[in-house]
């Protein structure tokens, strides 16, 4: 038996940029997926989580996504890229065991990914960087599942480092770490309302964006900045104008985030989470009322520096960045005050940063 872990991630700053070419900001968490598994023997493939009831089983020879378990599609997906690279794997049994909340934006299916990248290298004794990983798993991703993700969540799961950000330009394929500030903790809350990517928002979010580069004569929003973009207004229809200016604003925003780390700035980092949020909401549409709540009652709570919407959008959860004395009183009155506004009940993780797969 061997085992294999990978982290969800939280996105802190650089929301929809890493299919744009562009830079993000996010940290591994210490929550994450754990597979325990081994060889079969044959090309039987038997995956699932017994606790959760979950058993699916094909053929490594024949593999396909399957539409009635879905789940399973983020495991297999991964063993159809590592075939289809030309490694040498096969059949494999693997249990699932996670404390990683699904649906609330912190890339359970990336952790997923990750740990059967890390569970069939242990298994069929390969030898692969952590950036190939994280690419073979955005492919699996990409064409397995069908979301049209970019490399973020599967990167920052492989590259996580604990107390550290993570800085990852998504054109270059470079990651950096950057320490963390002392002092500081982040709390991620779930609206109550889940976020499906497969949904279809993602997917078109992604092409109008492509369609705002084309309009500006750019390869990608990584190439506009903010003063082409005001130049560039009058020739844009305002959807695209919306669109781009998101990416572009996160883009710059990511850069100067990096310099509020390196010099300690909590007050500034957590400025460009609010920001961050408030051009989610205006400009790219990517948030709901349930997470435009959360942000505005973490605005008005003592210690807290920063919120915003993490990952995709639709739905999900929030990231805040407080104070460490004050984390268990925000914590609470985010909660209290969450049910009093919208009857439903917001569940909270205080989160530290931790160390990606292993
Ligand atoms: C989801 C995707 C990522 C990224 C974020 C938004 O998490 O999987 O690739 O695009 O949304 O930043």
């Amino acid at each position: 038996m061997q085992t294999a872990y990978a982290p969800g991630r939280v996105e802190l700053l650089g929301n929809h940029t890493d299919y744009n070419e562009g830079v993000v900001l996010s940290a591994a968490i210490d929550r994450g997926v754990t597979l325990t598994g081994e060889k079969t023997g044959s090309s039987r493939v038997v995956v699932g989580d017994s606790k959760a009831g979950l058993r699916y089983e094909t053929d490594a020879d024949h593999l396909a996504p399957s539409k009635e378990q879905d789940w399973s599609n983020y495991l297999v997906g991964v063993l159809d890229v590592f075939k289809k690279n030309g490694l040498p794997v096969s059949g494999f049994h693997a249990e699932i065991q996670s404390n990683l909340p699904q649906g609330a934006g912190l890339s359970s299916s990336a952790a997923l990914e990750v740990s059967t990248a890390m569970l069939l290298q242990k298994l069929y004794g390969l030898d692969l960087s952590r950036l190939q990983i994280a690419k073979m798993c955005r492919r699996a991703e990409n064409e397995f599942v069908g979301v049209n993700c970019g490399l973020l969540d599967q990167a920052s799961s492989a590259f996580g480092k604990a107390a550290h950000a993570i800085f990852l330009d998504c054109r270059a394929e470079t990651v950096e770490t950057i320490p963390f500030p002392k002092g500081v903790e982040l709390l991620i809350t779930q609206c109550g309302v889940p976020h499906r990517l497969t949904g279809g928002e993602y997917n078109e979010r992604r092409l109008q964006c492509f369609d705002a580069a084309a309009r500006l004569g750019a390869k990608a929003l990584r190439d506009v900045s903010s003063a082409q973009l005001e130049a560039g207004k009058a020739s844009l229809p305002e959807l695209s104008y919306r669109r781009a200016a998101h990416v572009v604003g996160e883009n710059e925003r990511v850069m100067r985030g990096i310099e509020y780390l390196r010099c300690g700035d909590v007050r500034g980092f957590g400025e460009l989470m609010f920001a961050s949020h408030e051009s989610s909401r205006h400009n790219f549409e990517n948030s709901a009322p349930e997470l435009d709540v959360l942000v505005e009652i973490a605005r008005g709570l003592p210690g807290v520096l920063g919120s915003r919407l993490t990952g995709g959008g639709f739905g999900g959860a929030t990231v805040t960045l407080l104070e460490r004395e004050h984390a268990a009183a925000v914590r609470e009155a985010m909660e209290a005050q969450y049910l009093a506004r919208t009857g439903n009940h917001a569940i909270t993780h205080l989160c530290e940063i931790a160390d990606g797969a292993r």
